[in-house]
């Protein structure tokens, strides 16, 4: 699949089948994540792949959502679909130099999974394979429950499985709204 096809077609996926995924395809997926960039090729990313239903409940049980008394609307894709990516990140390695931040952001490791977890998601896609990236639940639980070492924190995760729905494209801005020429605000 065309890399921009896929850009614009991938959707979050909230609804999945129960098929099993290959091991082919998974470690297709997987070896998407290894070649992306990372600070200072530091590659803090690391990946926990969850297919046993009792942990894929647990993380469910562990989302939360942004609205109270509302459930994350990606939590029962965690139950439906037959693998569960996990993406944490080793602390004190991207934006770092001697364990110390080297810019104002301090860490970046939020970045670099991010750019691991977009290549997932979208060499998922090109194979015809849903995911959703989530952000919203308990770290410290989904520590807990992938018995997820110190010094390494817990960034996203996602279901992985075969789509069943079809979702509308969610709107976005155009460029003229988020692209500017030479200075800031400049059109
Ligand atoms: C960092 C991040 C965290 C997200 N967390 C959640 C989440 O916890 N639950 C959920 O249902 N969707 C989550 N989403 C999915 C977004 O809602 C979705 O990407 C956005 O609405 C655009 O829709 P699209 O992905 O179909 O284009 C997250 C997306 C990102 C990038």
């Amino acid at each position: 699949m065309d890399l921009m096809q896929a850009i614009k077609e991938r959707r979050s996926i909230r609804k999945f089948k129960s098929d099993p995924v290959s091991n082919e395809d998974l470690n297709k997926v997987l070896e998407a994540a290894r070649w992306a960039p990372s600070w200072a090729n530091t590659q803090c990313s690391r990946i926990v792949v969850v297919q046993d239903y009792e942990k894929r409940d647990q993380l469910a049980k562990a989302t939360t959502s942004s609205r109270p008394g509302r459930e994350n609307g990606a939590a029962p894709a965690l139950r439906q679909a037959p693998i569960v990516i996990v993406a944490c990140a080793e602390l004190n390695k991207s934006g770092c130099f001697d364990g110390l931040p080297s810019t104002d952001k301090n860490e970046w490791y939020m970045y670099d999974v991010a750019l691991s977890m977009e290549h997932m998601v979208l060499a998922a896609h090109a194979l015809g394979l849903g995911t959703v990236h989530m952000g919203l639940f308990d770290a410290a639980k989904v520590a807990e429950i992938l018995s997820v070492p110190q010094g390494h924190a817990v960034v996203a995760m996602t279901p992985l499985g075969y789509p069943d729905e079809a979702p509308a494209v969610r709107p976005r801005k155009n460029i003229d709204q988020i692209v500017y020429s030479e200075k800031f605000g400049e059109k």
